[in-house]
């Protein structure tokens, strides 16, 4: 291989793998909670208490291996965001997309649920921890549309009361829609 060969090749390289890198998923922080699944049946509930339809877009924050927005495309036709801070949850949510057939109205973002953006949703799901559905509340009312559905599983908000809730298996399914009262 000449000089001029090896500079090509060089080239060549460092464009496929700089952005390659630059979209990988990265650690930003130490998440607010661990990885738990919400089993099948209680994903299926959530998605009907919400009355999610092909129109909606559901956005799950701490989306884990991706079940709730997968499920909302595959079973409603609806529009999917996951959102999670842990860059193996978001690998793990990626590879189930791959194999559920809906990568076209799914999408996974490694991203802090406390910052992104997230006023496109119509129906948000939670399973999180009770203080943090609480520090979200504020968030929650200041972008999403009024009459967007917010499901939470296991966790309520404080004194907000739900207009809905749910017993599946054991678990407790609480059900809102913005504006939340506090
Ligand atoms: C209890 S799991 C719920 C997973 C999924 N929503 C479900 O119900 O099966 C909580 C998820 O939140 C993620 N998480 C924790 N703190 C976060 C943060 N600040 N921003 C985004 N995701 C976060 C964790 O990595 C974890 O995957």
């Amino acid at each position: 291989m000449t000089a001029r060969h090896a500079v090509c090749l060089f080239v060549i390289l460092a464009a496929w793998a700089v952005p390659a890198a630059a979209q990988a998923p990265a650690q930003l922080r130490t998440p607010d909670v661990i990885f738990v699944p919400t089993p099948q049946a209680v994903v299926d509930a959530m998605l009907k208490l919400a009355k999610v339809t092909k129109n909606d877009v559901v956005y799950d924050l701490g989306s884990g291996d991706g079940r709730i927005p997968i499920a909302a495309a595959k079973s409603y036709g609806a529009r999917g965001v996951g959102i999670d801070i842990d860059p193996q949850r978001i690998r793990e949510a990626t590879e189930n997309l791959k194999t559920a057939g809906v990568g076209d109205r799914v999408k996974f973002l490694n991203q802090d649920l406390f910052t992104t953006d997230i006023s496109e949703a119509t129906v948000v799901t939670l399973y999180l921890l009770p203080s943090l559905n609480l520090k979200l509340l504020p968030k929650l009312n200041r972008e999403l549309k009024p009459g967007t559905r917010v499901v939470s599983h296991a966790f309520d908000m404080g004194t907000a009361k739900p207009q809905e809730t749910l017993n599946v298996d054991g678990r407790t399914v609480y059900f809102w829609t913005i504006p939340i009262q506090q």
